[in-house]
C-alpha cells in the first residue's frame, strides 16, 4: 500500500476550512495538522477535527510534525514568505491565487522550487471544475470557430478585503480561465476601478486583455453589486458558449448562432447581414467538487513527480497581468503593453495549457 502524503494546512479563515474537509477526505492523503496565528480559528477547527493538531506556530507546523507538503490560505501578503520557508524546508507547496503580491517573488519561488525538485501549485481552483474543463474541451475541438471576444462577470455585495483590490481578489478565477481558453498570454491590459468604500482599495474594476488577432476579453469584478453573477461569454466565429456558474444543472449553453457578412454586393440595396439561428445545446456535464479535484491533483503531482496544471509559472502569468492592470489603474486606464518576447514565450517555458488533468513531467 502506498504511503500517504502527509499535509498541513496555514490559514484557517474562510478558504482553509475547505481545503481542510477536501485533503482529509482523500484516500492517499494524512491531513495532519492546520496552523492559525488566530487562537480562535485553531479552536473552531479542532471542535470540527478533533483528530488534527492545530498550532499557531508555523516553525513547528513546518519542522514538527513530519509534513511532506504545505498548503497555505492566508491573505496574499503573506504567500511569499511562507512558501519561501515552506520550500526551502523542503516541503512541496500548494498555495492559493493569487500566487504572491508581485511577479518578482513568484520568480523566486519558482526557482526554489525547481532548485530543490519540488512540487509548487497555485491554487486556480476554476481550472478544476468540470464546465470549465468542458468549455476548454469545446474550444480546443474547434466547435465554435476562432474565439472573438470572451466577456466574463462576477459581481456581488462581496467579502471585503483590507490588503488587495476587487481585481486582485476576484479576477484571478477569469483571468485564469481565460488564458487557458485562448491559450496564450495577452499583448497589453487595461484597467479602470473605483474604491466607492475602502480609500485605496478599489471595490469595482473592469479589466481588458487585449490578445493577438484582435481578440479580446474583459473582466467586471465588483464587491458592490446587489445581485450575485459568475458569468461569462465566448464568442467564436460559428458559435458562442454562455457559462453561467451559478446555474445548477445547466451551467454551459452552446448557442448555434452567427452572424456574417455577405461575400460582395454591388449596390447598398443588396447588403444584408447574414444572420444564422440554430439550436442551443446544453452538454451534460458530470458534477464534482473543483476543490476536491484540485487537492487530488496536487497529492498525484507530488507521488508522480509531475508538473501541475496550475504551476507556478500559471501563477506568475496571472500576477504579472494583475501587475499590469495595477499599474493601468493608476493610470486611468491606459494600456500597459507587455514585451514582445511574452507572446510567444508564454506557455513554451513550461505552463503550456491542457485539457485534461494529465500532469506534464517535471523539468527537473
Ligand atoms: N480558490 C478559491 O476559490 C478561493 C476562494 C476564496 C479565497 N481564496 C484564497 O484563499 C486565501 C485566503 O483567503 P480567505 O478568504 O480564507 O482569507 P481570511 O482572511 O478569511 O483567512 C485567512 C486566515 O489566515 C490566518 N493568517 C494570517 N496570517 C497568517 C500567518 N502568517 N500564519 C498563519 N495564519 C495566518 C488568519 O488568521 C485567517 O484566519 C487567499 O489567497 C484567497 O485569495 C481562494
Amino acid at each position: 500500500m502506498k504511503k500517504p502524503i502527509v499535509v498541513g494546512v496555514v490559514g484557517c479563515g474562510y478558504w482553509g476550512p475547505n481545503l481542510v474537509r477536501n485533503f482529509k477526505g482523500l484516500a492517499n492523503c494524512d491531513m495532519r495538522a492546520m496552523c492559525d496565528t488566530s487562537e480562535a480559528r485553531l479552536e473552531h477547527m479542532r471542535r470540527l477535527y478533533s483528530d488534527v493538531e492545530g498550532v499557531t506556530d508555523y516553525e513547528h507546523l513546518l519542522n514538527g510534525v513530519g509534513l511532506d507538503a504545505v498548503v497555505i490560505a492566508t491573505p496574499v501578503k503573506h504567500h511569499y514568505a511562507l512558501a519561501k520557508t515552506s520550500l526551502l524546508a523542503g516541503k512541496h507547496t500548494f498555495i492559493e491565487k493569487p500566487m504572491a503580491s508581485s511577479s518578482a517573488e513568484c520568480g523566486e519561488l519558482i526557482e526554489i522550487a525547481e532548485r530543490n525538485g519540488l512540487v509548487l501549485m497555485i491554487g486556480h481552483t476554476f481550472l478544476y471544475s468540470a464546465p470549465v474543463r468542458k468549455i476548454v474541451e469545446i474550444v480546443q475541438a474547434g466547435d465554435i470557430g476562432e474565439i472573438r471576444y470572451i466577456n466574463s462577470r462576477r459581481l456581488n455585495l462581496g467579502l471585503f478585503q483590507k490588503d488587495i483590490n476587487v481585481a486582485w481578489d476576484l479576477a484571478p478565477h477569469d483571468i485564469s480561465i481565460i488564458l487557458h481558453v485562448v491559450g496564450e498570454f495577452p499583448i497589453s491590459v487595461n484597467c479602470q476601478g473605483n474604491a466607492h468604500v475602502t480609500h485605496g482599495v478599489e471595490d469595482v474594476t473592469n479589466i481588458s486583455l487585449t490578445f493577438r488577432h484582435k481578440r479580446f476579453a474583459t473582466i467586471q469584478s465588483s464587491w458592490l453589486e446587489p445581485r450575485k453573477v459568475r458569468e461569462m461569454t465566448i464568442v467564436g466565429t460559428r458559435r458562442m458558449i454562455v457559462y453561467d456558474d451559478l446555474e445548477t444543472n445547466e451551467k454551459i449553453r452552446i448557442y448555434d448562432v452567427r452572424v456574417e457578412r455577405p461575400p460582395h454586393y454591388d449596390t447598398f440595396a443588396d447588403f444584408h447581414y447574414s444572420y444564422h439561428y440554430g439550436d442551443s445545446y446544453i452538454p451534460h456535464i458530470q458534477q464534482e467538487e473543483p476543490l476536491k479535484v484540485e487537492c487530488q491533483h496536487f497529492l498525484e503531482c507530488i507521488e508522480k513527480g509531475t508538473r501541475p496544471l496550475t504551476s507556478g509559472y500559471d501563477g506568475l502569468q496571472l500576477v504579472k497581468i494583475l501587475e499590469a492592470a495595477s499599474a493601468s489603474l493608476k493610470n486611468d486606464g491606459a494600456a500597459v503593453t507587455f514585451p514582445r518576447r511574452q507572446d510567444t514565450l508564454t506557455y513554451s517555458e513550461g505552463s503550456r495549457p491542457q485539457t485534461a488533468l494529465v500532469a506534464e513531467p517535471m523539468p527537473i
